[in-house]
């Protein structure tokens, strides 16, 4: 290709320069391309999807919708805020539904960060928290994680999160349960750390995991809305409720905030079928319960399998479990890819010794796990 001068590189504003792209879990059409393999050969455990797939009335409404394609989405979503609030208990002026949460977590960096402004996460914390911080030109503050033999190995230490908030702060972002390691902050400390906080930090709770925390004393975040103006708590349609493909995720915050994330939102910003399926699968708690319990199951048969194997495995209150392989980890994805068992390397994350496998269903996880022992035992 020709070379451009200036280069376009020189041309993008300084937090772009710097970037590197989302790393998405391998898509199962391009390992079957790779490979040679079938489609239906190949087990994707890589990003924490339903692995029971999407329910049958969240189906039939998007079925339904697709006939009014040729309107645009109603742009405020009246019909999914308002189920949402009922769901909630918030007003829908407390409501910012995005293109995922990750629109939602754009949308906060947008409106309240900038040059000269700073994000504070977690070591170990989503990877779109720095990437939106560094897109919008602010300067992540990354605090130091639990260590590797606390109770929560890799999980958030409130404390030097806490520390790391100074006068250029305005956004905390907190992951919980947090991905990829599966840790949890429990009720009271979180709660601790919102009354420490000084009302110009805005509190981002990350929730994307919720509807799978059965941990003791796991909190709802949604719950302390009016207690902390400064609280931004985000959720989603893309785990347990089935719908990653359509991309629905939302906010609830005070309203002069969700004001704010509106001035920043595509007009457009989540499409008319995927609202349509997401207030459908909003009202299909049976689904939600059938999800959970599934993953409830087969999360405590995949944790006893992996140490089985002689693995570390970190605590997890989500569909997903971060395991330590060590020095063969690299090894060990690639082994799996070649056998169609796609996981997720985590190196990227600051633990390149670890890999992290979505709950699938029964027969997905005993592929996986027949897999790994073959590879890590030369046993099946
Ligand atoms: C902690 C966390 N937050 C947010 C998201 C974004 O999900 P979505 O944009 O599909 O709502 C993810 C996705 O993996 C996640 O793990």
């Amino acid at each position: 290709m020709t070379e451009i001068r200036p280069s376009f590189r020189d041309l993008a504003v300084e937090g772009v320069r710097g970037l590197q792209p989302y790393q998405p879990g391998k898509p199962i059409e391009e390992l079957a391309r790779e490979l040679g393999l079938e489609l239906d050969s190949i087990v994707k455990l890589a990003s924490n999807e339903n692995p029971m797939g999407p329910g049958t009335r969240a189906i039939n409404a998007a079925r339904d919708a697709l006939t009014e394609v040729h309107r645009y989405p109603d742009g405020n979503g009246y019909s999914l805020k308002l189920a949402l609030s009922r769901h909630h208990g918030v007003a829908p002026e407390c409501i910012t539904i995005g293109n995922g949460s990750n629109d939602v977590l754009a949308l906060l960096a947008g409106a309240f960060l900038d040059t000269g402004r700073e994000a504070v996460f977690s070591e170990h914390a989503f990877a779109v928290y720095p990437i939106v911080t560094q897109a919008v030109g602010a300067t992540a503050r990354v605090a130091k994680a639990l260590p590797e033999g606390s109770d929560m190995p890799f999980g958030h230490d409130l404390a030097a999160m806490a520390a790391a908030v100074g006068p250029a702060t305005r956004l905390v972002f907190i992951a919980n349960p947090n991905n990829p390691t599966g840790t949890w902050l429990e009720s009271q400390p979180l709660k601790d750390f919102l009354r420490a906080m000084p009302d110009d930090v805005i509190v981002v709770v990350d929730e994307a995991y919720f509807e799978y925390a059965d941990a003791d004393r796991y909190p709802d975040a949604t719950q302390w809305l009016s207690a902390f103006p400064n609280l931004v708590v985000t959720r989603t349609f893309s785990k347990a409720y089935g719908l990653a493909g359509f991309r629905v995720g939302y906010a609830l915050s005070h309203p002069g905030i969700a004001e704010l994330l509106n001035r920043v939102r595509q007009p457009f910003n989540v499409n008319l079928v995927a609202q349509a399926a997401a207030e459908a699968a909003l009202a299909d708690q049976d689904y939600i319960r059938q999800s959970v319990a599934v993953n409830g199951e087969q999360r405590h048969w995949l944790h006893g399998k992996l140490q089985a194997l002689g693995l570390t495995v970190l605590p997890s209150a989500a569909n997903f479990l971060c395991f330590r392989v060590g020095a063969r980890a690299d090894a060990v994805y690639q082994g799996l890819l070649e056998r169609g068992v796609i996981v997720r390397p985590v190196a990227g994350y600051g633990l390149p010794g670890y890999l992290r496998v979505t709950v699938g269903l029964p027969a997905e996880n005993q592929r996986f796990i027949d897999a790994l022992s073959e590879l890590l035992t030369g046993e099946t």
